[in-house]
């Protein structure tokens, strides 16, 4: 049996060639395409090349040519059928079942499309050519929305009295069309009503850029009116399963790596309108898990901006802490908290694109850092208020489905609660300690001291452990000879240091005459400080840390010069820089 087109193109949509080609395929960015070498022949110039954009990859070595599932079935020695379920896997997609109902399903579905896409054709050209929808083209004018965007999102405006329904009766049965959501019938009048008469019309597309959802806005503001509301759920249209203009966003995820999540229609499109695209709304519903994990297959980034007022304040903190269970090693969730009163939309046409970007960058905080301060402020400095605070706080991290942020995330409210509550939890410490030293990768994904990288902090880790033990480093001194630091202040800290040392004198802090603001930067930011105050009489270990400390610093230094030689090559494709580049790999596999 055939799958249909809507689950093949999802799939199709969902995964880009490049990165299905590179599971088994080492690519490189070369312009607008990867290249590689070919998977069908022994090479050693790659005559591999991908391109998302169009769907499909080329080898010029043996011209073997096609899209995805090409690929999977000519690599993997797989049917047609095999590659499609192995693929739907990979993009998160239930596996396609056949039945006798399919038939009839895709049938329906053809049907649908069919309605929405001459719906919405019909109600977008009216609103651009037809004069008598003045009323709603200035209602756009007021609001400075000129026909680039209506042409962008199909916008339309659908009449007082519109006679739609009577255009498509001969084409649809009657259940078919008010099974779309467009019409439903008036029992008392025996008429069908077309829904969204009178109203701007937004259209909501699918991933692939079909609509199959509407919604509609009041151009008069009438209090007995909504101003706004949506299509129903149809057997095509999921509210919690949709996101207001995906299929044009995702195509930026080949550039950006950071989506918007914004509340409405009008914030999508003003945003738009004022250069940033990037921008998808989640229909006025809560968020789901699913909206969160289709943003995460194109985005790593997700940057929650709702409006600056009560609800928008809540609804972010509904869709926290339901989003922080998602949350995963390289995905951020940040929110973007505006000034009252202000909208997505209304800020970015009272300030412009670069104020908006600017702000975005100073003004979002993490998920998790959200999470503590709005918790933190309910709490009164009481047992029992800091019990419920300690409490909440934890389930929310228990509730995290990854292992590895579920640590982190607890760990950074323990340690946080820890401050507030000096006395009772100065025996707990030790425990923590025990798992910052565990948790220290994660640190790369999660760094909070905005102005410090993580190599830095490595590095001032590295010289508060060596000057708070310089006795046991004098006599160790082999441990620090080698250690290559990056940064270069860092770096004449660590000269002097060891110089010193092996002057041979026995040394303390004072004499090594090093600046006092580095010094307090130092002792401020090392996050080794707080391991080491359990340990410091314990030279066993702060061996062990050290080792630890210089093990990343190697890697570092491995994955910098990893990076250098990947875009030396994706220019120069020459072979020594690919066994350069294979052997540094290998090492630092080792490490
Ligand atoms: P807002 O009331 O914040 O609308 O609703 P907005 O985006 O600022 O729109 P303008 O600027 O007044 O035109 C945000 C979203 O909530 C849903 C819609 O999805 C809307 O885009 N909503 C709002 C409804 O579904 N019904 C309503 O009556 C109002
Ligand atoms: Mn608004």
């Amino acid at each position: 049996m055939k799958y249909p087109k809507e689950y093949l193109d999802e799939i199709k949509t969902r995964l880009k060639v490049s990165s299905v080609v590179s599971k088994s395929v080492a690519l490189k960015k070369r312009g607008k395409e990867y290249v590689g070498l070919s998977p069908f022949k022994n090479e050693k110039t790659p005559s591999f090349t991908v391109n998302d954009e169009k769907e499909f990859y080329h080898c010029f070595a043996t011209s073997e040519h096609g899209n995805i599932f090409d690929f999977v079935m000519k690599t993997q020695n797989l049917k047609f059928g095999e590659a499609v379920k192995h693929l739907a896997q990979l993009a998160g997609m239930q596996p396609y079942m056949f039945s006798k109902q399919d038939e009839e399903r895709e049938k329906k579905w053809k049907e649908y499309l069919s309605i929405y896409s001459q719906y919405v054709d019909f109600y977008h050209n009216e609103l651009l050519k037809n004069d008598a929808y003045s009323k709603a083209r200035n209602y756009l004018k007021n609001r400075s929305l000129g026909k680039e965007e209506v042409k962008k999102f199909k916008i339309g405006f659908i009449e007082k009295n519109p006679n739609f329904f009577d255009k498509l009766k001969n084409e649809f049965s009657e259940q078919t069309l008010t099974e779309s959501g467009l019409f439903y019938l008036d029992e008392k009048k025996n008429i069908y009503v077309e829904r969204f008469r009178g109203r701007l019309m937004f259209p909501i597309n699918n991933i692939s850029g079909q609509p199959i959802a509407l919604g509609g806005r009041i151009i008069e503001d009438l209090d007995y009116l909504a101003k706004y509301i949506n299509s129903p759920e149809t057997n095509f249209f999921k509210k919690g399963s949709n996101l207001y203009n995906l299929d044009l966003a995702r195509k930026l995820s080949n550039k950006l790596n950071h989506i918007y999540l914004v509340e409405g229609y009008m914030d999508v499109v003003g945003l738009s309108k004022n250069g940033i695209e990037n921008v998808v709304a989640n229909l006025g519903t809560s968020l789901t898990d699913k909206q969160i994990l289709t943003l995460n297959q194109f985005f790593d980034d997700l940057i929650i901006c709702f409006d600056g007022d009560e609800s928008g304040y809540k609804a972010a903190l509904r869709a926290a802490e339901n989003s922080i269970k998602e949350l995963r090693p390289e995905k951020q969730i940040s929110f973007l908290f505006l000034p009252d009163k202000e909208d997505p939309d209304s800020f970015v046409n009272k300030h412009g694109k670069n104020y908006f970007i600017d702000f975005t960058k100073q003004s979002k905080i993490s998920i998790h850092q959200f999470i503590f301060s709005h918790y933190k402020k309910q709490t009164k400095n009481n047992p029992s208020s800091m019990a419920i605070f300690d409490k909440k706080l934890r389930s929310i991290a228990n509730s995290i489905k990854d292992d590895f942020i579920k640590k982190y995330v607890l760990e950074y409210f323990l340690e946080k609660i820890a401050e507030l509550t000096p006395h009772s939890n100065q025996n707990d410490k030790k425990y923590y300690v025990k798992k910052i030293k565990t948790l220290d990768s994660t640190k790369k994904y999660f760094n909070e001291s905005q102005s410090l990288t993580a190599v830095e902090l490595k590095e001032f880790s590295l010289l508060y452990l060596v000057m708070n033990n310089l006795n046991l480093i004098q006599k160790n001194i082999h441990l620090i000879e080698s250690i290559k630091l990056f940064t270069d202040v860092n770096k004449q800290i660590l000269d002097v240091i060891i110089s010193k040392l092996k002057s041979g004198t026995a040394i303390n802090t004072e004499d090594l005459a090093l600046d006092k603001q580095l010094l307090d930067k130092i002792n401020k930011f090392a996050p080794i400080k707080h391991i080491l105050k359990n340990k410091s009489d314990n030279d066993h270990q702060v061996i062990e840390i050290l080792e630890d400390i210089s093990r990343d610093l190697v890697n570092y230094d491995l994955e910098f010069r990893i990076q250098q030689l990947e875009s030396k090559f994706s220019k120069d494709l020459s072979e020594a820089t690919f066994n350069e580049l294979k052997e540094l790999k290998k090492k630092q596999n080792i490490n």
